[in-house]
Parts: C-alpha cells; sequence; structure tokens
C-alpha cells in the first residue's frame, strides 16, 4: 500500500477510533509555467499539477454531522457541524475551503443526505501552490465518488472556483482548480480559459529543468492585491469595449489591436495593467512554440520576459521576490526565472540546467539569506496526475 495512505489511515483511526470503510483521496496542488494572471482575462494559460498535494481520508456518517481534522492545523483540533448549518466563520480558518465545497454542491443541486468524518493531510511545502485548490477538489471529488453525482471534472473545477469566490470571497480565475483536477503526469495544460478546453504538452526541457523556489514570504490572496487588479482588468475591458464592439476578453486583443485603441483606457497604470494581459497572452503561444521547436533558451526568455511584466506592468511582486529571480538570472546554468502564482510573495519559478542544480540551489541560497536573511526552499518540478482515489 502507498505509504502515504497507510499514514493518513492510520491518522484517521488514531483521531475518530474507527476503522473499516475508509477511502483516501488524492488531489495536487499546482505551478504554473506562464501565463499569469490572465485567467480572468479569458486568457491561455500553462500550469501542471505537482505531485504533492492534499489527501482525505474519508467515512461516510449514518447521521448528517460533519467532522474535520486536518493533520496540518493540529491545535485546531476536531472541527464538528451539521450539514444545513453551514456558512461562512472567518475564525472557523481552514475548514472554510472544504465547508464551501460542501455548500456550493448543495447550492448546485447536488443532495448530500448523510454527514461524513474527514481527515486531511497535505504535503504542499510552504504557500503559493494552491493548497487551498488542493482541499477543495479533493473534497468535491470525495462527495462526486461517494455519492454517484454525475458531474464531470471540469464542472467540478468550476464548483470548485465558485466555492472560493462566494465562500471564501476571492475572485479567482478557474486555473488552480482546473489544474488540480485535470492535471496529468509528465503534462502541463495549455488551457484556454475562454472556453475551458485544455491540450496536454509534454514537458520535455532536456538538459533543463524547473525548479520551484520558494520565497519565504507567505502570500494570502484575501490580502493582496489580487481583486483590485481584476478590478482594474475589468474597468478597462469597459473602456475598450466603447472602442470595439463585441470584445469580450482583455486577451482577445493582439498587441498591434491594442495599441490601436489602448488611448481610451485615460488612466496610465490601468493601461499598464491591460497590456500586460494582452502581452503574456502572447508570451504563452510563444511559449508552447518554443517548446514544439525544442527551443529551451527562447523558452527561458519567456519566462523572464513573462516575470518583468508583473514586476513593472502588473506590479504583483514584491522586493524580496525581485531579489530571489535577479539571483537565479545571474547564475550561469539559469535560462529564465519569474515569480509564479497569485503574487505578492510565495514562490518563483527558474530555467536551470539538470546537471548544475545542486550548484545552482547552493548559490541561490547563500546570496538570497545574505540579502534578505530568508533562507529560501527548493523543489525540482516533478509532474503529477490531477484528483484520484488512492490505491
Ligand atoms: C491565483 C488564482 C488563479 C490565477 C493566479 C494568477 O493562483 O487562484 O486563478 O489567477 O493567481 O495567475
Amino acid at each position: 500500500m502507498n505509504k502515504t495512505k497507510l499514514q493518513v489511515l492510520k491518522g484517521f483511526s488514531g483521531i475518530y477510533h474507527s476503522e473499516g470503510d475508509i477511502d483516501v483521496y488524492f488531489a495536487p496542488g499546482r505551478v504554473n509555467i506562464i501565463g499569469e494572471h490572465i485567467d480572468y482575462n479569458g486568457g491561455h494559460v500553462f500550469p501542471c499539477a505537482l505531485s504533492v498535494g492534499t489527501y482525505l481520508a474519508v467515512k461516510k456518517r449514518d447521521d448528517n454531522v460533519i467532522r474535520l481534522f486536518s493533520k496540518n492545523c493540529v491545535k485546531a483540533g476536531i472541527f464538528q457541524i451539521n450539514i444545513e448549518d453551514i456558512s461562512y466563520d472567518k475564525s472557523n480558518g481552514w475548514v472554510n475551503y472544504p465547508l464551501g465545497v460542501f455548500k456550493t454542491l448543495i447550492d448546485n443541486g447536488y443532495k448530500i443526505t448523510h454527514g461524513y468524518d474527514l481527515y486531511y493531510y497535505g504535503n504542499i511545502p510552504g504557500s503559493g501552490l494552491s493548497s487551498s485548490a488542493s482541499i477543495e477538489v479533493v473534497t468535491a471529488y470525495m462527495l462526486r465518488e461517494t455519492n454517484n453525482f454525475d458531474f464531470t471534472l471540469t464542472k467540478l473545477a468550476k464548483m470548485c472556483q465558485e466555492s472560493e469566490n462566494k465562500f471564501n470571497g476571492l475572485s479567482c480565475g478557474i486555473m488552480d482548480q482546473y489544474a488540480s483536477a485535470l492535471g496529468k503526469r509528465n503534462c502541463a495544460m495549455f488551457l484556454d480559459t475562454a472556453t475551458l478546453k485544455h491540450e496536454y504538452i509534454k514537458m520535455n526541457l532536456e538538459p533543463y529543468q524547473i525548479v520551484v523556489i520558494n520565497s519565504q514570504v507567505p502570500h494570502s490572496l484575501t490580502s493582496s492585491h489580487y481583486n483590485d487588479r481584476l478590478n482594474e482588468c475589468q474597468e478597462a475591458l469597459k473602456l475598450l469595449q466603447t472602442k470595439k464592439k463585441g470584445l469580450k476578453n482583455l486577451c482577445e486583443l493582439s498587441l498591434g489591436e491594442f495599441n490601436e485603441i489602448a488611448d481610451v483606457i485615460y488612466d496610465p497604470i490601468i493601461q499598464n495593467r491591460a497590456r500586460f494581459a494582452v502581452e503574456e497572452e502572447q508570451r504563452v503561444k510563444d511559449a508552447i512554440n518554443a517548446l514544439n521547436e525544442k527551443d529551451v533558451v527562447k523558452f527561458g526568455e519567456l519566462l523572464t520576459a513573462s516575470g518583468d511584466g508583473l514586476k513593472y506592468d502588473y506590479e504583483a511582486t514584491i522586493w524580496q521576490i525581485d531579489v530571489l529571480v535577479d539571483i537565479c538570472l545571474t547564475f550561469k546554468g539559469c535560462l529564465g526565472s519569474r515569480e509564479t502564482g497569485g503574487g505578492w510573495g510565495g514562490n518563483i519559478i527558474a530555467l536551470v540546467k539538470k546537471d548544475q542544480i545542486n550548484t545552482f540551489q547552493k548559490y541561490v541560497y547563500t546570496a538570497y539569506k545574505n540579502k534578505t536573511k530568508l533562507k529560501p526552499t527548493f523543489l525540482n518540478l516533478v509532474i503529477g496526475d490531477g484528483v484520484h482515489k488512492v490505491k
């Protein structure tokens, strides 16, 4: 039996003092390779699922009580609630993620007629690799499997996004939940967020590899400027629509088309936000071409250009992230680097020559620690599968 499954089953029995009929599910975290902040602008994104994520051990109950426990928040103890009493309460902390999913499924017409004992365990290091999306997705999948609901994984991702938007109050796009639900081993997903169609693309960057580096500055999206950026993009779109009828999303515009009508956005800051989105969309398409042509150097340049856009036009970085990216770029065997994910902290990625990864890590660790007093952590990217039952 899978080692982590065994550990999670033991944990479940220790907490709930029961055995038998316990199933274990898993949903991965994600890292985005390129295509940042455009999943809410109808753009293409290119994320992949990680091999780490959230495990959920579950046993059905005969009553309508839900009990939740997380190995990662032991101090919080067991949280207990009746299905019909679910509502958001900030002081409930992490359980708002699974509870939001219960509520959203019920609001979408899926009848949940019994309670559950739930035991969560997450092995995603640090913040910023979508542990919350993985909690949502594993919960929704468990509810689908244990109730024989017939929704697709795309619908599942949409409901998890709805839960995050409405229940937890973050107006995120669909990228994280989609990648966690539909990811595929060794592949990144070229996802069109306007149509929700995706193509799996094998990530062959030989002789380079992507390294994910945690800045140790936790990012908290709800307290960040994430929702501000969404509003700014929507404002830009409204103004552009006065010049281009029928325009649905910023990312439909080519850079040439955008430049022709950009003056209608009189605020230069808002104009920069919109330009970033238009340019980032092009970079994603160029990155796919570079991958197909096995042009790793070009691929690396596009990563760095995306990061520059995030720093200067989208202003979604912080100084520690800028320092970390700059350090990576001074390493000879690194072809590109940028912030990844929600922004304002969290993680960066770097494209590094495989046989130099150890030297790279030592170099980055020391330089970053000297400049910020923080100790970065490293994860060599291993791309795993989307949500599934653990055998
Ligand atoms: C967060 C959101 C995603 C996406 C990224 C930025 O991770 O949850 O929907 O917008 O930020 O690309």
